[in-house]
C-alpha cells in the first residue's frame, strides 16, 4: 500500500518535471491540420447559408412546408413540457383557478397542489430500500452489519498493528519479555535509567522517593515482566509514572533489564526494603547469566520460561 503510494506520486513528480509542451513537428503538422479543418468547417457552413437562401427565392412552396414542420414540433414540445410539469409537480400559472380551494382567510386563498410524483417515488423507495437493507443485512446475514464491520476493522488494523510491529522488532511486551544481560543491552537500559528514572529511585538504584531496586523486595513482583508491567503502566496512585507513552516497548525491555542487572548489588545509602521478598527470582537470574556451570546455565532458561 505503501509503496504504492511512494510510486505514484514519484511518478507525479517526475511528469511535472517534464516540459508541459514540446513544438515537435508532429505537434505542428497536428495544430496545422486543425486550423485546416476549422477554415474548411466555416467554409461549408457559408456554402449551406448561401444554398438555403437559393432555395429560398427559387422555391416559396418548399419554405411553407418547413413552417409546417416546426409547428408540430412546437406542439410535441408542448406535450413534453405537460409530462415533466406532472413529473416534477409544477403548476402552470394559467391553471392555478383549477386547483383553488374555496376557503379564504384575510383574503389569503390557498391552493390544492398534489405532492409531486417525483417526490412519491423517492419516498416509497426508500421503503423499498429499508426492507431490503434490513433483509440483507439484518435478517438474511449478507452483507456485515455496523457492529460486524467494525468488529472485521478492528481485527484487520489489529494485524497491521502486529505486522508492524513485527517488522519494526518491537512486539515485546509484560508477557513476552524475557531476561537479556547482554551487555549493549544492559548498558542501553542504563543510559535510560539514568535518564528518566535516577532521580527517584536513586542512580544506583538504592531508593529514594521511589523504592530500592537492588534488594529482593518487590512491592509489585520482581520477574523481568512483573518490572516491565510497573514501568509501562506504572503506579499513578504512588507517585511511578507510566511510561508507556515515552518509551518503546524495546526501551522498557532494556530498561527493565538493566533492573535486573542491579538486583543484589548492594548500593550505599540503600533505602529499606518493601513489598514482599521474592526468593530468588531476578536476583538469581542476573546472578546466573554471568556464571559458566551447565546446571545454572539451565536454571535460567527455566527462570527465562516463567517469566513468559
Ligand atoms: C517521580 C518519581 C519516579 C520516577 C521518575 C520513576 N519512578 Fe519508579 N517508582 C516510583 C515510586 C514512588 C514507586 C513505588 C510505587 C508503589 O509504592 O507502588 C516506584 C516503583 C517502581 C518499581 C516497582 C518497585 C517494586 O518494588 O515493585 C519499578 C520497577 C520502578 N519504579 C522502575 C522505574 C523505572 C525503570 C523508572 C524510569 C523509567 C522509574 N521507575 C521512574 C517513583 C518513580
Amino acid at each position: 500500500m505503501k509503496s504504492i503510494i511512494l510510486d505514484s506520486t514519484a511518478a507525479a513528480t517526475e511528469a511535472a518535471l517534464e516540459p508541459i509542451f514540446e513544438l515537435s513537428p508532429i505537434n505542428l503538422l497536428i495544430i496545422v491540420t486543425l486550423v485546416l479543418f476549422v477554415i474548411l468547417f466555416v467554409g461549408a457552413l457559408a456554402v449551406l447559408k448561401s444554398l438555403k437562401t437559393l432555395v429560398r427565392v427559387t422555391m416559396p412552396e418548399l419554405e411553407e412546408e418547413q413552417k409546417a414542420q416546426i409547428a408540430s414540433k412546437l406542439e410535441k414540445k408542448r406535450d413534453r413540457r405537460a409530462w415533466w410539469n406532472k413529473v416534477a409537480g409544477l403548476n402552470p400559472m394559467e391553471t392555478e383557478e383549477e386547483i383553488m380551494i374555496d376557503h379564504e382567510y384575510d383574503g389569503i386563498r390557498e391552493l390544492d397542489n398534489p405532492t409531486p410524483l417525483w417526490f412519491n417515488a423517492l419516498f416509497y423507495s426508500t421503503i423499498v430500500f429499508a426492507i431490503g437493507y434490513i433483509l440483507v443485512y439484518d435478517v438474511f446475514g449478507w452483507g456485515m452489519n455496523q457492529e460486524e464491520e467494525y468488529l472485521a476493522q478492528m481485527e484487520l488494523a489489529e494485524a497491521e498493528r502486529l505486522a508492524y510491529l513485527e517488522a519494526s522488532g518491537s512486539n515485546v511486551d509484560e508477557n513476552s519479555v524475557t531476561v537479556d544481560l547482554s551487555p549493549e543491552f544492559v548498558a542501553a537500559g542504563q543510559e535510560i535509567y539514568l535518564l528518566n528514572c535516577g532521580m527517584c529511585h536513586g542512580n544506583q538504584g538504592e531508593g529514594m522517593i521511589g523504592p530500592n531496586l537492588t534488594d529482593d523486595f518487590w512491592i509489585h513482583g520482581g520477574e523481568v515482566g512483573d518490572i516491565f508491567r510497573t514501568i509501562k503502566y506504572g503506579v499513578p496512585d504512588k507517585g511511578m509514572v507510566p511510561w508507556e507513552a515515552n518509551l518503546t516497548p524495546v526501551q522498557i525491555a532494556q530498561v527493565a533489564n538493566y533492573i535486573v542487572s542491579i538486583v543484589g548489588t548492594n548500593p550505599p545509602n540503600a533505602k529499606p526494603a518493601e513489598g514482599e521478598k521474592m526468593e530468588g527470582r531476578a536476583s538469581d537470574a542476573a546472578g546466573e547469566a554471568s556464571a559458566e556451570t551447565e546446571e545454572t546455565v539451565e536454571e535460567t532458561s527455566t527462570a527465562q520460561e516463567t517469566s513468559i
